[in-house]
């Protein structure tokens, strides 16, 4: 993480995770359908821990549920503390749910594969 991304107190803002995490559930979804997707909703976000500027962050996922339209995917957070004593450390999770949608942006049913 950069210094680009720090809130006023030097630790990342939390905004920014929510941001990737939102991608990072996008591009599980793919796996599931190959169309448009958007985000519906995000429930379960928990900040566990500080993300701090130097540190690795990846983002885990995983579907935890394929519905008619929508799909819903558990993002795990975990922060390598580079600049510090290497430690991982999980950060952050929520679980997302994406919903297929149309040219027209309306839900759509999920095609698999
Ligand atoms: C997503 C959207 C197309 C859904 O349209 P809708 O007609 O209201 O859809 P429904 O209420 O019938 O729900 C569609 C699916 O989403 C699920 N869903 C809806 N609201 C949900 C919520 N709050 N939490 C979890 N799942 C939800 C429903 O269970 C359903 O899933 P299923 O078909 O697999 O059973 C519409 O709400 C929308 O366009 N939202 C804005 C999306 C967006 O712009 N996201 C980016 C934010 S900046």
């Amino acid at each position: 993480m950069m210094p680009r991304d720090t809130n006023a107190f030097g630790t990342i803002f939390g905004g920014v995770i929510l941001s990737e995490i939102d991608l990072a559930a996008a591009v599980e979804a793919v796996k599931t359908h190959s169309g448009r997707t958007v985000t519906v909703a995000m429930d379960e976000v928990v900040f566990r821990a500080p993300v701090y500027v130097g540190d690795l962050v990846s983002f885990h996922t995983e579907t935890l549920h394929i519905g008619k339209t929508s799909v819903r995917v558990k993002v795990s957070v975990w922060a390598e503390r580079r600049f510090a004593d290497g430690d991982q450390v999980q950060v952050t999770e929520a679980e997302v749910t994406m919903v297929a949608v149309d040219d027209e942006g309306k839900k759509t049913a999920i095609q698999h594969g």
